[in-house]
């Protein structure tokens, strides 16, 4: 048969196609929102950044005074005690705002100018320009600034030429004025300011999902309790809503805030899936996940009430009449809430999502609720958060897996073996761990398997989704984007081929030809030791019995070999001490580079627990843990040992057994195989999906359930090697739109390397 598969399509399984299964997962970061989604054009124009957003800024950050007069920031008369803090300028100055990467604007287009301001003392006009880097002027007005309190202006620039540069707000000389809650954004053709940027919302409309999750992610439930997003402090006037330090390192003005989200939904033909907090803060928040107070927790419980009200209630109840108030009087028709982000399962937890879920079941018996069940997809709160589930009948928790791309193709049948009696799945954050071919076949695989497992899999989303270059704090991510580019990634076309031909009822399918690959242990190597963000000294090093000299690793990270080693059957004992820095020190056995090792980090970046890791292919996965430990002193002496015994490794640390268990040598799924039907025009089409992620090309035979001719449209991403594509770049890889036809049921497909195929196909009636 040689590269030939061979797949048969049979019968209905009686599992209909989840129909919400591909969705969105948006959270604020890597500068997405403001920066990029957003579609504002001035940065900081509410002069509330701050040293809590990032140290070093402040109210002036994105701001530049040129001229003889001044520029203070005051926080006197603020316009609303939530935008605290407004500029009074002195003629004569000019205050330029350098914008997101500069402020672009368009030919001919008009570009929404507003502010607020009034004048203190003194005659003259306002300039605004957009002001390219040679002088060039590409947009201006002029604006008069009426006396006594704050007056709320606007002026429309249109554009000269295309073109990119600085707003420039001039106040003559003579000209006192005090100004706050700038804005520039583009019109669209109804004539109102832009909420959101056109090009990001093309390419989020492209992957046609069938709902999208919103804030969080880690920033739903937010660093500390002032820190957690509250969602009625996000809509109304943006100078009355609150302004946070974002989780991710810098500001969330909350211009975009729970309407336009909701109106986001609308925009992209989705459901709206919020997140809100379960009454406890991030637990990596420094203090740990500090709970809601339980006399403030009746307020919360209500407060999540009310979310469901503002969704869905008619324009004359009490936050329906606010969503009318604020223009949109038809409800958006909620049926997802997310309660909880990757929370650890602690008893204030319990308490609060108790309470929570219970008062959403009583008031909206029709609301599916999400719970949540920790960070990753295996461990200490995964379990805890599935015993909890159970306990509650949770109608669908929340499971994250950040993991490498043997662990999606060893897991594609990972859904087969859930109970279905139980909490349904959504699978809300998960990515392969790079921006390569490789990752995103992975991913591919793995959504295979979900829709396969129908039944149990309901929702699912890759995160992040979006990252501004130059602003990124987590890769990989769906798309990167600047200010002009937007940056498909290859997993962002595995997003979009599945999203955009679905079927309805999943068929039996038969491959043949098709074995999966075996995992090894890793390969003979070496032992090495590593530090980044701290230097250690390596002392008293025995490995597989012999002692070897001391060694020393620097913070920048360089790897330091100890000696040979064998994976099968080694140990290693040394004495670690760190002499600078915060970080923990990483001890790697096995293969070097690409080739497969096994690595133990103490303290892992958490800085209080301990994870062994095994790296495939240059990624790593965590294999075991992470498990709480203490934190490490600067100075302390810590003994190791590592034993590997075949697949079980077992590690120690100053005595104790932190870690033993087996690796995971479940054989990948490389080839997979996914089938559904539906109705089509002219009768019954099937969806079929093959993901190749092997080196050798395949010529498929695909074997429908009818005796008719067949003609197809078939989607296929390939052309590259495994490891092509990158964090920050487009994809390497790009949809071909290719036909097929057959006779008799059948139709011959080739399959290349590296590839995802979607063929849709359609038996003659
Ligand atoms: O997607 C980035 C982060 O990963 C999310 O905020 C969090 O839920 C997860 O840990």
């Amino acid at each position: 048969m040689g590269n030939d598969i061979r797949i048969e399509i049979g019968a209905p399984t009686g599992v209909e196609v989840a129909p919400d299964l591909w969705g969105l997962f948006f959270e604020d970061i890597n500068t997405c929102l403001d920066g990029g989604l957003n579609a504002e054009l001035v940065r900081n124009g509410d002069f509330e950044f701050t040293e809590l957003d990032r140290p070093g800024w402040n109210a002036l950050t994105g701001w530049e005074v040129d001229g003889e007069g001044s520029v203070v920031v005051r926080a006197e008369d603020p316009v609303h005690p939530n935008n605290a803090r407004y500029v009074r300028a002195v003629g004569p100055v000019t205050l330029t705002n350098e914008g997101w990467d500069g402020v672009g604007v368009r030919a001919g287009e008009a570009h929404r100018l507003s502010l607020a301001a009034w004048r203190v003392f003194g005659a003259g006009r306002l300039r605004a320009a957009v002001v390219a880097p040679g002088g060039k002027e590409l947009a201006a007005a002029h604006l008069d600034v009426p006396e006594r309190g704050w007056n709320w202006l606007e002026a429309d620039l249109r554009g000269a030429a295309d073109g990119r540069g600085r707003l420039a707000i001039a106040v003559p000389n003579g000209l006192t004025v005090e100004l706050d809650v700038i804005s520039l954004r583009p019109i669209g053709g109804d004539g109102a300011p832009l909420d959101f940027r056109p090009d990001l919302l093309e390419a989020l409309k492209d992957l046609s999902p069938s709902f999208v999750r919103f804030p969080g992610g880690c920033l739903a439930h937010g660093l500390g309790l002032a820190n957690m997003y509250r969602w009625k402090r996000t809509i109304g006037p943006r100078h009355e809503r609150e302004q946070l330090p974002n989780v991710w390192g810098y500001h969330q003005s909350r211009q975009i805030g729970y309407l336009e989200f909701f109106v986001l939904c609308e925009h992209l033909g989705a459901t709206a899936l919020p997140v809100v907090a379960a009454g406890v803060c991030c637990q990596n928040t420094r203090g740990g996940p500090v709970p809601i107070p339980a006399e403030e927790m009746a307020d919360y419980v209500q407060e999540v009430l009310d979310l469901v009200e503002f969704a869905n209630g008619p324009a004359d109840s009490g936050w329906g009449r606010v969503r009318a108030e604020l223009g949109h009087p038809e409800p958006f028709g909620l049926r997802y809430l997310g309660v909880g982000n990757e929370d650890a399962i602690t008893d204030d937890f319990r308490e609060r999502y108790a309470q929570i879920e219970d008062a959403l079941r009583a008031a909206y018996p029709e609301l599916t609720v999400v719970g949540t069940v920790g960070p990753a997809p295996q461990g200490i709160d995964w379990e805890a958060g599935w015993a909890y589930a159970r306990e509650r009948a949770v109608d669908i928790v929340d499971e994250h897996a950040y993991r490498t791309p043997r662990w999606f193709h060893q897991n594609v049948d990972r859904y087969a073996a859930y109970s279905r009696d139980e909490s349904k799945v959504y699978f809300g954050e998960y990515a392969a761990r790079t921006n390569r071919v490789r990752s995103a076949l992975a991913e591919a695989a793995f959504m295979v398997g979900m829709e396969r497992n129908s039944d149990v899999v309901k929702l699912a989303s890759y995160a992040p989704l979006l990252a501004r270059l130059g602003g990124t704090q987590w890769n990989p991510d769906l798309i990167y984007f600047d200010a002009e580019t937007v940056l498909p990634t290859a997993s962002y076309y595995v997003q979009q081929l599945f999203a955009a031909e679905r079927g309805t009822d999943l068929r039996e399918v038969r491959v043949v030809g098709a074995e999966p690959l075996p995992v090894s242990l890793p390969r003979a190597g070496t032992a090495r030791v590593s530090s980044e963000g701290a230097a250690f000294e390596l002392t008293d090093i025995v490995l597989d019995g012999a002692p070897l000299g001391p060694v020393t690793t620097r913070a920048d990270g360089e790897v330091v070999t100890l000696g040979a080693l064998d994976p099968a059957s080694a140990v290693l004992e040394l004495t670690a001490t760190r002499t600078a820095g915060a970080k923990g020190v990483s001890v790697q056995l096995g293969g070097e580079g690409v080739e497969s090792y096994i690595e133990l980090v103490v303290p892992n970046w958490t800085g209080k627990e301990t994870v062994v890791n095994r790296y495939d292919d240059g990624i790593s996965n965590d294999d075991d843990g992470g498990y709480p430990w203490r934190s490490l002193r600067t100075g302390e002496r810590l003994r190791i040992r590592a034993e590997l015994d075949g697949a079980r490794v077992r590690i120690w640390v100053d005595g104790d057994l932190l870690h033993d268990y087996e690796q995971d040598l479940r054989p990948e799924h490389r080839i997979v195989v996914g089938a559904a039907s539906r109705a089509g025009k002219a009768g019954e089409e099937y969806v079929v999906r093959i993901v190749n992620a092997t080196d050798e090309a395949r010529t498929a035979t695909v074997l429908l359930p009818t005796s008719a001719d067949v003609v197809g449209a078939v989607t296929v991403l390939a052309g590259a090697g495994p490891d092509e594509g990158a964090s920050a770049e487009a994809s390497p890889v790009r949809p071909e739109a290719l036909e097929a036809s057959g006779a008799a049921g059948v139709v011959v497909l080739d399959v290349p390397p590296w590839s995802l195929s979607v063929a849709v196909l359609t038996p003659s009636t």
